[in-house]
């Protein structure tokens, strides 16, 4: 049987590296494409030996020809985009490239597939913090958008552009709004990791304090690994449908930060409030973390909860890793770099 071949945009992210990890074993072919400046971080596809496995492309989202050119090249039967300016914290400085990016990028691949060829299937990587400034407590497919940030903005943006294509020309076209996702191979300026990295090496000497921003924050995270095959199944699917990926539980950050010392033993006491908040040592009063303001945003979004039913219904999916084991899972491959 002829191999399925997909493009995966931002190969070299988290969710790039294992959605071709899981894609792979598939026995599809793999395209992956990213930024110019991220070609030497391959660690990740690295990490889970399969960098010789994929069939690389430069291809910036910024740039039509380039985008042109690989839809030229190739005659993909699914696209996976999840390119992105994805940190929400650095779309208030560089909101203009965010918005390219993560924005009009969409658009860019949904006209190459709209004019090149149309049977190609489409995942678009939504988020949940299209949410934003949530309108319900608990977020579903139809829960209104209400976004805080310029990445958010662009992000519905292109969401919305991805149900105009689906409804306009009768492509298949989905989004995946996915919640908060972490793993040993998150990056590290997105909390979870920079709270683990950061008390594994307190742990062990190699730092002093570690900074943070906004610890009353609320999210719903999940395992990357078990959400890059929520995406493909809604690409198996007779009809395109967008769909929420989640846990249906929230932590704040603190209490994320509550289940890392708990597992690493550290003996440690919460002390202060609002920004003169700290961890301290319960014997020798020594920080172990503190507030600065410069991690705060112009805007937050501090509650996100999603509702994961319908993906459970029509895609057979549902979240198998608790906070507590993803935990586990994140410190245990951290402690690795000890050993
Ligand atoms: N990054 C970071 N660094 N966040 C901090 C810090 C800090 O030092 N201190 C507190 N926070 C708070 C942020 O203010 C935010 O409320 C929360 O921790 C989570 O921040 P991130 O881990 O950076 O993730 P995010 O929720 O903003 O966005 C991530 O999830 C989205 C899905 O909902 C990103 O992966 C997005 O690309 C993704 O769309």
């Amino acid at each position: 049987m002829k191999k399925k071949i997909a493009l995966i945009t931002g190969i070299s992210g988290q969710d790039g590296a294992y959605l071709a990890e899981f894609l792979l074993k598939k026995n599809y072919v793999v395209v992956g494409t990213d930024r110019r400046s991220a070609r030497m971080s391959h660690w990740r596809l690295d990490r889970l030996q399969i960098t010789n496995k994929i069939h690389f492309e430069e291809m910036e989202l910024g740039e039509t020809f380039e985008i042109e050119r690989i839809f030229n090249k190739y005659k993909f039967d699914e696209v996976y985009n999840l390119a992105a300016q994805s940190f929400v914290g650095t779309s208030f400085n560089s909101p203009l490239s965010t918005a390219n990016i993560t924005g009009l990028g969409v658009l860019r691949i949904l006209e190459a597939i709209r004019t090149k060829n149309p049977s190609t299937k489409f995942y678009q990587a939504s988020s949940s913090e299209m949410f934003g400034d949530v309108i319900e407590k608990f977020q579903n497919e139809k829960t209104p958008f209400n976004p805080q940030s310029p990445y958010a903005i662009s992000k519905v943006f292109a969401h919305n552009l991805a149900v105009n294509y689906r409804n306009s020309y009768k492509m298949f076209v989905v989004s995946g709004i996915l919640f908060n996702h972490e793993s040993p191979l998150r990056g590290e300026e997105f909390v979870t990791r920079k709270i683990v990295k950061g008390l594994v090496k307190i742990v062990n000497k190699n730092l002093d304090c570690l900074e943070l921003g906004n610890l009353e924050a609320k999210r719903d995270w999940g395992y990357a690994k078990e959400y890059v095959q929520a995406m493909w199944k809604m690409l198996q699917k007779n009809k395109a449908e967008d769909y929420v990926v989640s846990t249906g539980k929230t932590y704040s950050i603190k209490e994320f930060i509550n289940l890392c010392i708990n597992y690493l033993n550290i003996e440690a006491t919460w002390i202060g409030s609002g920004i003169n908040t700290r961890l301290v040592d319960k014997k020798s009063k020594r920080t172990f973390i503190k507030i600065n303001k410069k991690y705060f945003r112009p805007a937050e979004v501090n509650y996100l909860k999603g509702d994961f039913a319908k993906a459970k219904k029509y895609l057979k999916w549902e979240p198998k890793t608790s906070l507590k084991k993803l935990v586990k899972i994140m410190i245990d491959d951290e402690l690795k770099f000890y050993r």
